[in-house]
Protein backbone atom coordinates (compact mmCIF):
# COMPACT_ATOMS: atom_id res chain seq x y z
CA UNK A 1 0.00 0.00 0.00
CA UNK A 2 3.01 2.22 0.95
CA UNK A 3 4.25 1.83 -2.21
CA UNK A 4 1.09 2.09 -4.12
CA UNK A 5 0.91 5.79 -2.26
CA UNK A 6 4.15 7.11 -3.20
CA UNK A 7 3.12 5.66 -6.92
CA UNK A 8 0.43 7.70 -6.55
CA UNK A 9 2.36 11.15 -5.24
CA UNK A 10 5.15 10.85 -8.20
CA UNK A 11 2.34 10.58 -10.89
CA UNK A 12 0.65 13.28 -9.51
CA UNK A 13 3.73 15.77 -8.97
CA UNK A 14 4.59 15.19 -12.70
CA UNK A 15 1.51 15.70 -13.79
CA UNK A 16 1.34 18.99 -11.54
CA UNK A 17 4.47 19.91 -13.13
CA UNK A 18 3.19 19.07 -16.81
CA UNK A 19 0.11 21.15 -16.71
CA UNK A 20 0.36 23.47 -19.21
CA UNK A 21 -2.97 25.99 -18.35
CA UNK A 22 -5.00 26.88 -15.33
CA UNK A 23 -7.68 24.56 -16.52
CA UNK A 24 -5.22 20.97 -16.39
CA UNK A 25 -4.21 21.94 -13.19
CA UNK A 26 -7.38 22.18 -11.76
CA UNK A 27 -8.47 18.40 -13.91
CA UNK A 28 -4.89 17.07 -11.79
CA UNK A 29 -6.71 18.58 -8.79
CA UNK A 30 -10.10 16.89 -9.19
CA UNK A 31 -8.77 13.41 -10.15
CA UNK A 32 -6.28 13.03 -7.30
CA UNK A 33 -7.63 15.02 -4.53
CA UNK A 34 -11.57 14.50 -4.78
CA UNK A 35 -13.23 11.97 -3.14
CA UNK A 36 -13.56 9.16 -5.76
CA UNK A 37 -9.86 10.17 -6.32
CA UNK A 38 -7.19 7.18 -6.43
CA UNK A 39 -5.92 8.10 -2.89
CA UNK A 40 -9.00 7.50 -0.88
CA UNK A 41 -9.62 4.46 -3.33
CA UNK A 42 -6.60 2.88 -2.11
CA UNK A 43 -7.13 3.66 1.93
CA UNK A 44 -10.05 1.65 1.32
CA UNK A 45 -7.62 -1.12 1.37
CA UNK A 46 -6.75 -0.49 5.16
CA UNK A 47 -9.37 -2.85 6.60
CA UNK A 48 -6.78 -5.92 5.66
CA UNK A 49 -3.98 -3.86 7.65
CA UNK A 50 -2.65 -4.54 10.88
CA UNK A 51 -3.95 -2.14 13.50
CA UNK A 52 0.00 -0.76 13.70
CA UNK A 53 0.32 -0.14 10.45
CA UNK A 54 -3.43 1.61 10.44
CA UNK A 55 -2.48 4.92 11.28
CA UNK A 56 1.03 5.16 9.44
CA UNK A 57 -0.78 4.50 6.28
CA UNK A 58 -3.28 7.42 7.18
CA UNK A 59 -0.62 9.69 8.51
CA UNK A 60 1.57 8.96 4.69
CA UNK A 61 -1.67 9.63 3.14
CA UNK A 62 -2.42 12.47 4.93
CA UNK A 63 1.49 14.06 3.75
CA UNK A 64 0.80 12.92 -0.05
CA UNK A 65 -2.38 14.82 0.18
CA UNK A 66 -0.50 17.68 1.43
CA UNK A 67 2.17 17.87 -0.98
CA UNK A 68 0.31 17.53 -3.90
CA UNK A 69 -2.08 20.10 -2.38
CA UNK A 70 1.27 22.52 -1.76
CA UNK A 71 2.46 21.30 -5.43
CA UNK A 72 -0.55 22.36 -7.11
CA UNK A 73 -1.02 25.49 -5.14
CA UNK A 74 2.84 26.74 -5.87
CA UNK A 75 1.81 25.33 -9.51
CA UNK A 76 -1.22 27.69 -9.72
CA UNK A 77 1.07 30.72 -8.66
CA UNK A 78 3.74 30.28 -11.72
CA UNK A 79 1.28 29.40 -14.12
CA UNK A 80 -0.72 33.18 -12.91
CA UNK A 81 2.20 35.21 -12.99
CA UNK A 82 2.91 33.35 -16.36
CA UNK A 83 -0.43 34.50 -17.38
CA UNK A 84 0.08 38.23 -16.07
CA UNK A 85 3.35 38.12 -17.89
CA UNK A 86 1.79 37.03 -21.14
CA UNK A 87 -0.93 39.59 -21.22
CA UNK A 88 1.90 42.72 -19.84
CA UNK A 89 3.77 41.88 -22.96
CA UNK A 90 0.38 41.27 -25.11
CA UNK A 91 -0.29 44.46 -24.24
CA UNK A 92 2.50 46.80 -24.05
CA UNK A 93 2.45 50.29 -25.19
CA UNK A 94 5.40 51.86 -26.78
CA UNK A 95 5.45 55.38 -25.16
CA UNK A 96 7.91 56.59 -27.83
CA UNK A 97 5.52 55.92 -30.47
CA UNK A 98 4.43 59.41 -32.07
CA UNK A 99 0.90 60.44 -31.54
CA UNK A 100 -1.89 60.18 -34.36
CA UNK A 101 -2.51 63.45 -35.40
CA UNK A 102 -6.00 64.62 -34.35
CA UNK A 103 -7.82 66.95 -36.88
CA UNK A 104 -9.07 69.97 -35.55
CA UNK A 105 -11.68 72.53 -36.64
CA UNK A 106 -11.46 76.45 -37.24
CA UNK A 107 -14.28 78.69 -37.34
CA UNK A 108 -15.89 79.41 -41.08
CA UNK A 109 -14.15 82.11 -42.55
CA UNK A 110 -18.11 84.15 -42.89
CA UNK A 111 -18.53 83.15 -38.87
CA UNK A 112 -15.75 85.16 -38.07
CA UNK A 113 -16.60 88.51 -40.21
CA UNK A 114 -19.71 88.19 -38.52
CA UNK A 115 -19.04 87.89 -35.08
CA UNK A 116 -16.11 90.06 -35.01
CA UNK A 117 -18.91 92.51 -36.90
CA UNK A 118 -21.23 91.48 -33.95
CA UNK A 119 -18.58 92.31 -31.02
CA UNK A 120 -18.40 95.93 -32.78
CA UNK A 121 -21.38 96.92 -32.27
CA UNK A 122 -22.96 95.06 -29.43
CA UNK A 123 -19.43 97.13 -27.71
CA UNK A 124 -21.63 100.01 -28.90
CA UNK A 125 -25.02 99.13 -27.28
CA UNK A 126 -26.82 97.13 -29.64
CA UNK A 127 -29.01 93.77 -29.35
CA UNK A 128 -28.35 91.05 -32.21
CA UNK A 129 -32.06 90.45 -33.02
CA UNK A 130 -33.50 87.48 -35.54
CA UNK A 131 -35.78 86.84 -37.99
CA UNK A 132 -37.38 84.41 -39.90
CA UNK A 133 -35.98 83.10 -43.18
CA UNK A 134 -39.27 81.93 -44.63
CA UNK A 135 -41.02 85.14 -45.21
CA UNK A 136 -44.28 86.90 -45.50
CA UNK A 137 -44.53 89.27 -48.37
CA UNK A 138 -45.60 91.77 -45.76
CA UNK A 139 -42.32 92.04 -43.72
CA UNK A 140 -40.14 91.03 -46.74
CA UNK A 141 -41.56 93.81 -49.14
CA UNK A 142 -44.78 96.15 -47.61
CA UNK A 143 -43.72 96.89 -44.14
CA UNK A 144 -40.63 98.63 -45.97
CA UNK A 145 -42.20 100.73 -48.21
CA UNK A 146 -42.15 98.10 -50.98
CA UNK A 147 -46.06 98.00 -51.98
CA UNK A 148 -47.03 95.27 -54.50
CA UNK A 149 -46.22 96.21 -58.34
CA UNK A 150 -43.38 98.30 -56.58
CA UNK A 151 -41.18 98.42 -59.69
CA UNK A 152 -37.79 97.89 -56.80
CA UNK A 153 -39.31 94.58 -56.18
CA UNK A 154 -37.62 93.38 -59.58
CA UNK A 155 -34.08 94.68 -58.02
CA UNK A 156 -34.32 91.22 -55.47
CA UNK A 157 -35.93 88.23 -57.46
CA UNK A 158 -37.09 86.04 -55.23
CA UNK A 159 -37.87 82.39 -54.25
CA UNK A 160 -41.60 82.59 -53.42
CA UNK A 161 -43.15 79.63 -51.40
CA UNK A 162 -46.79 80.88 -52.29
CA UNK A 163 -48.18 84.44 -53.13
CA UNK A 164 -47.66 85.28 -49.56
CA UNK A 165 -44.69 83.83 -48.27
CA UNK A 166 -41.41 83.82 -49.96
CA UNK A 167 -37.82 83.13 -48.73
CA UNK A 168 -36.50 86.76 -47.49
CA UNK A 169 -34.48 88.26 -50.04
CA UNK A 170 -32.99 90.23 -47.56
CA UNK A 171 -32.17 91.18 -43.64
CA UNK A 172 -34.31 94.44 -43.80
CA UNK A 173 -38.11 92.55 -42.97
CA UNK A 174 -36.35 92.06 -39.39
CA UNK A 175 -36.54 96.28 -38.85
CA UNK A 176 -40.07 95.77 -39.34
CA UNK A 177 -40.43 92.87 -36.99
CA UNK A 178 -38.05 94.54 -34.23
CA UNK A 179 -39.90 98.30 -34.62
CA UNK A 180 -43.38 96.53 -34.25
CA UNK A 181 -42.41 94.06 -31.14
CA UNK A 182 -41.65 97.91 -29.42
CA UNK A 183 -44.89 99.12 -29.75
CA UNK A 184 -43.98 102.82 -30.60
CA UNK A 185 -41.72 103.51 -28.12
CA UNK A 186 -37.59 104.39 -28.51
CA UNK A 187 -34.96 103.79 -28.79
CA UNK A 188 -34.41 100.32 -30.62
CA UNK A 189 -30.55 99.57 -31.46
CA UNK A 190 -30.27 96.45 -33.59
CA UNK A 191 -27.57 94.43 -35.85
CA UNK A 192 -29.69 91.38 -37.32
CA UNK A 193 -27.29 88.63 -39.38
CA UNK A 194 -28.72 85.97 -41.39
CA UNK A 195 -28.86 84.24 -44.61
CA UNK A 196 -30.84 85.64 -47.76
CA UNK A 197 -31.83 84.12 -50.82
CA UNK A 198 -32.11 85.27 -54.48
CA UNK A 199 -33.10 84.11 -57.61
CA UNK A 200 -29.70 84.38 -59.14
CA UNK A 201 -27.38 82.56 -61.28
CA UNK A 202 -24.29 81.22 -59.32
CA UNK A 203 -20.90 83.29 -60.30
CA UNK A 204 -17.66 84.58 -58.78
CA UNK A 205 -19.47 87.47 -57.45
CA UNK A 206 -23.75 86.20 -57.38
CA UNK A 207 -25.15 83.36 -54.93
CA UNK A 208 -28.57 82.30 -54.57
CA UNK A 209 -28.06 82.48 -51.00
CA UNK A 210 -25.77 84.48 -48.99
CA UNK A 211 -25.05 86.91 -45.87
CA UNK A 212 -26.78 90.21 -44.74
CA UNK A 213 -26.02 92.03 -41.66
CA UNK A 214 -29.30 94.46 -41.02
CA UNK A 215 -28.17 97.28 -38.60
CA UNK A 216 -31.10 99.98 -37.48
CA UNK A 217 -31.77 102.96 -34.74
CA UNK A 218 -34.62 104.53 -34.14
CA UNK A 219 -34.61 107.37 -31.31
CA UNK A 220 -35.89 110.65 -30.80
CA UNK A 221 -33.26 112.97 -32.84
CA UNK A 222 -31.01 110.36 -34.76
CA UNK A 223 -29.70 112.18 -37.44
CA UNK A 224 -27.68 111.40 -40.63
CA UNK A 225 -24.43 112.42 -38.63
CA UNK A 226 -25.17 109.30 -36.39
CA UNK A 227 -25.47 106.91 -39.22
CA UNK A 228 -22.15 108.71 -40.64
CA UNK A 229 -20.56 108.33 -37.30
CA UNK A 230 -21.65 104.90 -37.09
CA UNK A 231 -20.38 103.89 -40.00
CA UNK A 232 -17.08 105.60 -39.99
CA UNK A 233 -16.03 103.58 -36.73
CA UNK A 234 -17.03 100.15 -38.26
CA UNK A 235 -14.91 100.89 -41.60
CA UNK A 236 -12.04 101.76 -39.49
CA UNK A 237 -12.49 98.95 -37.36
CA UNK A 238 -12.94 96.44 -39.78
CA UNK A 239 -10.81 96.93 -42.47
CA UNK A 240 -8.27 99.43 -40.92
CA UNK A 241 -7.68 102.54 -39.16
CA UNK A 242 -5.99 103.89 -42.53
CA UNK A 243 -9.06 103.59 -44.89
CA UNK A 244 -11.10 106.69 -46.03
CA UNK A 245 -15.08 106.45 -46.07
CA UNK A 246 -17.22 108.55 -48.19
CA UNK A 247 -21.10 108.19 -48.86
CA UNK A 248 -22.88 109.02 -52.54
CA UNK A 249 -26.54 109.25 -53.06
CA UNK A 250 -28.84 106.12 -53.54
CA UNK A 251 -32.16 105.16 -53.83
CA UNK A 252 -34.06 102.33 -51.21
CA UNK A 253 -37.69 102.45 -50.94
CA UNK A 254 -37.33 101.71 -47.29
CA UNK A 255 -35.11 104.90 -46.46
CA UNK A 256 -34.94 108.92 -47.45
CA UNK A 257 -32.15 110.19 -48.08
CA UNK A 258 -30.34 106.89 -49.04
CA UNK A 259 -27.02 106.11 -49.50
CA UNK A 260 -24.01 103.86 -50.51
CA UNK A 261 -20.76 103.77 -48.24
CA UNK A 262 -17.74 102.64 -49.75
CA UNK A 263 -14.15 103.15 -48.86
CA UNK A 264 -10.90 103.56 -49.85
CA UNK A 265 -9.45 101.19 -52.21
CA UNK A 266 -6.39 99.64 -49.88
CA UNK A 267 -3.91 98.49 -53.29
CA UNK A 268 -3.94 101.80 -54.62
CA UNK A 269 -4.77 104.46 -51.69
CA UNK A 270 -7.12 106.16 -54.07
CA UNK A 271 -5.37 106.28 -57.17
CA UNK A 272 -7.71 104.26 -59.15
CA UNK A 273 -6.48 100.59 -59.82
CA UNK A 274 -7.74 97.30 -61.40
CA UNK A 275 -9.44 95.89 -58.22
CA UNK A 276 -11.57 99.45 -57.60
CA UNK A 277 -11.59 99.90 -61.23
CA UNK A 278 -10.11 102.49 -61.34
CA UNK A 279 -12.14 104.82 -58.73
CA UNK A 280 -9.94 104.72 -55.97
CA UNK A 281 -13.17 103.50 -53.64
CA UNK A 282 -14.79 100.53 -53.31
CA UNK A 283 -18.67 99.94 -52.45
CA UNK A 284 -19.43 98.36 -48.99
CA UNK A 285 -22.80 98.83 -48.02
CA UNK A 286 -26.40 100.68 -48.45
CA UNK A 287 -27.86 102.89 -45.69
CA UNK A 288 -30.25 105.62 -44.88
CA UNK A 289 -32.44 107.36 -42.59
CA UNK A 290 -35.60 105.20 -42.40
CA UNK A 291 -38.48 106.47 -44.12
CA UNK A 292 -41.47 108.13 -42.35
CA UNK A 293 -43.76 105.62 -43.78
CA UNK A 294 -41.62 102.47 -42.77
CA UNK A 295 -41.92 104.03 -38.99
CA UNK A 296 -45.45 104.53 -39.02
CA UNK A 297 -46.64 101.16 -40.18
CA UNK A 298 -44.68 99.43 -37.30
CA UNK A 299 -46.45 101.75 -35.16
CA UNK A 300 -43.69 104.89 -34.35
CA UNK A 301 -44.79 108.24 -34.54
CA UNK A 302 -42.21 109.38 -37.24
CA UNK A 303 -42.74 112.94 -36.39
CA UNK A 304 -41.49 112.31 -32.73
CA UNK A 305 -38.71 109.16 -34.00
CA UNK A 306 -35.95 109.15 -36.82
CA UNK A 307 -33.68 106.54 -37.43
CA UNK A 308 -31.40 105.28 -39.56
CA UNK A 309 -30.68 101.90 -41.08
CA UNK A 310 -27.79 99.67 -42.75
CA UNK A 311 -27.86 96.82 -44.98
CA UNK A 312 -24.14 94.85 -45.59
CA UNK A 313 -22.83 92.03 -47.03
CA UNK A 314 -20.65 90.32 -44.81
CA UNK A 315 -19.46 87.80 -47.97
CA UNK A 316 -18.87 91.14 -49.80
CA UNK A 317 -16.85 92.26 -46.58
CA UNK A 318 -14.88 88.97 -46.10
CA UNK A 319 -14.00 88.63 -49.65
CA UNK A 320 -12.36 92.85 -49.14
CA UNK A 321 -11.13 92.07 -46.31
CA UNK A 322 -9.57 88.31 -47.40
CA UNK A 323 -8.62 89.17 -50.75
CA UNK A 324 -11.03 86.18 -51.85
CA UNK A 325 -12.11 86.01 -55.74
CA UNK A 326 -14.79 84.31 -55.39
CA UNK A 327 -18.16 84.17 -53.82
CA UNK A 328 -18.59 80.38 -53.97
CA UNK A 329 -15.34 79.79 -52.06
CA UNK A 330 -17.79 80.37 -48.96
CA UNK A 331 -20.72 77.70 -49.85
CA UNK A 332 -18.32 75.00 -51.37
CA UNK A 333 -16.28 74.09 -48.35
CA UNK A 334 -13.10 73.24 -50.20
CA UNK A 335 -11.01 72.24 -47.06
CA UNK A 336 -8.25 73.92 -48.34
CA UNK A 337 -9.91 77.14 -48.89
CA UNK A 338 -11.28 76.58 -44.80
CA UNK A 339 -7.73 75.83 -43.14
CA UNK A 340 -6.09 79.40 -44.71
CA UNK A 341 -8.44 80.98 -41.87
CA UNK A 342 -7.43 78.37 -38.75
CA UNK A 343 -3.65 80.60 -38.52
CA UNK A 344 -5.44 83.59 -37.40
CA UNK A 345 -7.72 81.84 -35.13
N1 LIG B 1 -31.87 95.56 -47.93
C1 LIG B 1 -30.93 96.13 -48.85
C2 LIG B 1 -30.50 95.11 -49.88
O1 LIG B 1 -30.64 93.95 -49.63
C3 LIG B 1 -29.72 96.62 -48.11
C4 LIG B 1 -30.04 97.83 -47.31
C5 LIG B 1 -29.87 99.08 -47.81
C6 LIG B 1 -30.53 97.69 -46.04
C7 LIG B 1 -30.15 100.20 -47.10
C8 LIG B 1 -30.83 98.81 -45.29
C9 LIG B 1 -30.63 100.07 -45.83
O2 LIG B 1 -31.28 98.75 -44.07
O3 LIG B 1 -30.92 101.17 -45.12
O4 LIG B 1 -30.02 95.47 -50.90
Amino acid sequence: MEQKLKELEMKALEEVKAASGLKELNQVRVSYLGKKGPITEVLRGMGKLSAEERPKMGALANMIRETITKAIENKNVELENEAVAKKLEAETIDVTLPGRPVSTGNRHPLTKIIEEIEDLFIGMGYKVAEGPEVEHDYYNFEALNLPKGHPARDMQDSFYITEEILMRTHTSPVQARTMEKHEGKGPVKIICPGKVYRRDNDDATHSHQFMQIEGLVVDENITMGDLKGTLEVFAKKIFGADREIRLRPSFFPFTEPSVEMDISCKICRGNGCRVCKQTGWIEVLGAGMVHPNVLEMAGFDSKKYTGFAFGMGPDRIAMLKYGIDDIRHFYTNDIRFLKQFAVQE
